[in-house]
């Protein structure tokens, strides 16, 4: 074990959650009715949520993007951090799941500021970019196929502004990236991902050890 980033167990896991987590109720009741459903361990970690939220406040975002929807977690936690006239362009491919999602934006009463796209994601943003929208994006959320990320990312660093922020999710992938005998598509895809990222000049980059692995990259 690393002497340089904490392992979590579970004790200190739930000290972390003990002093720092302020979640909303609604994202409360959406994270225990996901966790009834069999792909229920999809939705990220609720101090991931807080943590995006603080983000899109810290960069003073209006305008955000999220690929990979599921049952609203993120989409829900951003929404809710964003002011008033902002937005977020939401992307998924199931009826079903971004239901559930509905159900909770309007309990929360931001449904007005999430547009959703039920479409394959990289169709919803080749049609974004077609109607003009580069450069106008102040923050990306990608947590969908891992095979598409870096046409996802690349995407992403088209629609985001200078300045602007992309965050993807799942990096670290249970730990599957580090370990050469995993060779399915998704580890393949987020290890070759991973290596672009790193040697990617048109961002400043950082890899945050939270959830799943949550990189960030500003571009320049
Ligand atoms: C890991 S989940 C997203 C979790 C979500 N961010 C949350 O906070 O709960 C991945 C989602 O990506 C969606 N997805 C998979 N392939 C897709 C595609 N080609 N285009 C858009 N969405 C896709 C799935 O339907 C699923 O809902």
């Amino acid at each position: 074990m690393t002497n340089k980033t904490l392992g979590l167990d579970n004790q200190l896991y739930d000290y972390l959650q003990s002093v720092s987590l302020r979640e909303p109720e609604i994202l409360a009741q959406l994270r225990q009715e996901t966790a009834q459903l069999p792909m229920g361990r999809m939705q990220i970690a609720p101090e991931q949520g807080q943590f995006m939220a603080l983000l899109v406040q810290l960069l003073g975002a209006k305008k955000t993007l999220e690929v990979g929807v599921f049952t609203g977690y993120s989409s829900l936690a951003i929404a809710l951090a964003l002011p008033a006239d902002g937005k977020v362009v939401a992307c998924d491919v199931s009826e079903e799941y971004t239901a559930i999602a509905r159900r909770h934006w309007q309990q929360a009463g931001v449904a007005d500021k999430i547009e959703l796209h039920i479409a394959p994601a990289l169709e919803t943003l080749e049609q974004l970019l077609a109607d003009g929208e580069a450069n106008t994006f102040d923050f990306a959320f990608i947590d969908a196929d891992k095979r598409n990320y870096i046409n996802y990312y690349e995407q992403a660093l088209k629609l985001v502004r200078p300045g602007g922020l992309i965050a993807v999710d799942n990096v670290l992938w249970s730990g599957k990236v580090a370990d050469s005998q995993v060779q399915d598509n998704s580890t393949k895809a987020i290890r070759e991902f991973n290596q672009q990222l790193h040697q990617d000049q048109r961002v400043s980059l950082s890899m945050v050890t939270i959830a799943d692995g949550l990189t960030l990259a500003l571009k320049r």
